[in-house]
């Protein structure tokens, strides 16, 4: 299965639709996390990390040029303000700077799914501002270019910028050596077709966001060189275990990569636990899956929601066995997704 490129899309249309531009984009999971920053202005990663982009949970954004003296951002119905305001606002800041232009923009957005869960609404949420701003704004930018953009609101937006198995380049350096050579690209293997069983059990926002989880974990875990040293070496190996299509090898470096994450937040000091009695409740039946015989893997991010990955044909079994644990959890299954782009109605999807 193999999607178009968001961004021949995004450059094709960019022009015509200036002013205003609408975007879709979708969360993505990473399989060898992103966990820690080099540079916070800049956001570089330490490490290279590689995800898989969904086909549920798309966010929408419309971004529209204004007279006015402010930006407006509406975040689910309701008005943005404070961090989520001013996060939309530092990006766009951006985007003006880079299209040499003072307008401010209203800008409007919506989630299909849980905000703020770990369920990775700022990668949708991010690579689909990205999109639609550089659209408003009139820049041409190709994939590259975009994904380097949307890095800048949220790390892991870079790689929603792309569809299906994605790889986010740590890049070289610092200041703009790092800039140029930090971005996320595509890398195949989308026939493989795995299936993602999202167990929503939090689908409240986290009380410690992944940023400054992020930082308090780099900054104070003896856990931390260790990880992301050996995450090197992971991302390394999922990259050949995608290419060959093992997916038992690229659940088993998936799974190990997140647990040693969380590890890493454990650590921190302060402690940093996002992981539930209910996570583990959920890790507990992936094990006696894995025990009857099923390939099914799991990985969790900063929040206590559990994604399984298995095959397509197992996902409604692995789906029924965790719904069976108890009314605390409900399943979603998302398959590969395509990348972000603009759509034409100017109403989303
Ligand atoms: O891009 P952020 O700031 O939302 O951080 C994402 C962090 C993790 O979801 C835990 C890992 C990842 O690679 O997506």
């Amino acid at each position: 299965m193999t999607f178009p490129s968001a961004v021949s899309v995004a450059s094709e249309r960019s022009e015509d639709r200036d002013g205003e531009a609408v975007a879709v984009a979708y969360p993505n999971i990473a399989l060898v996390k992103y966990w820690g920053k080099r540079d916070e202005t800049l956001f570089l990663p330490v490490t290279g990390s590689l995800s898989m982009t969904l086909d549920i949970f798309p966010t929408t954004t419309s971004v529209r040029l204004i007279d006015g003296p402010a930006d407006t951002v509406e975040l689910n119905d309701a008005a943005a303000t404070g961090t989520a305001l001013a996060r939309v606002e530092k990006f766009l800041d951006l985007v003006r700077a880079k299209a040499g232009r003072t307008d401010r923009a209203a800008v409007v957005t919506a989630n299909a799914g849980p905000t703020g869960a770990g369920l990775a609404s700022s990668a949708s949420g991010f690579a689909a501002l990205a999109t639609a701003a550089a659209a408003a704004y009139g820049l041409d930018l190709d994939g590259r270019a975009l994904s380097r953009l949307a890095r800048r609101g949220s790390g892991s937006a870079s790689r929603s910028i792309f569809g299906g198995f994605v790889v986010w380049h740590a890049g070289d350096g610092d200041g703009e050596a790092g800039d140029l050579s930090s971005y996320a690209e595509p890398i195949g293997g989308d026939e493989l077709d795995p299936a993602l069983v999202v167990a929503v059990v939090e689908a409240g926002a986290k009380a410690v966001s992944s940023r400054v989880a992020m930082r308090q974990t780099t900054e104070t875990s003896p856990f931390y060189r260790p990880w992301a040293e050996s995450s090197v070496l992971d991302l390394a190996e999922m990259r050949k275990a995608v290419a060959r299509q093992d997916l038992p090898a690229i659940g088993e470096i998936a799974e190990r990569n997140a647990l040693g994450m969380h590890a890493t937040m454990l650590t921190a000091r302060p402690a940093i636990r996002y992981l539930s009695p209910h996570s583990l409740a959920i890790l507990d039946a992936v094990l006696a899956l894995r025990a009857d015989g099923i390939v099914a893997y799991a990985t969790i991010d900063a929040g206590p929601n559990v994604k399984v990955l298995c095959t397509r044909a197992d996902a409604p079994l692995v789906a029924a066995t965790i719904e069976g644990l108890g009314e605390f959890v409900t399943t979603r299954t998302a398959h590969i997704g395509p990348g972000a782009r603009l759509t034409t109605g100017g109403d989303g999807e």
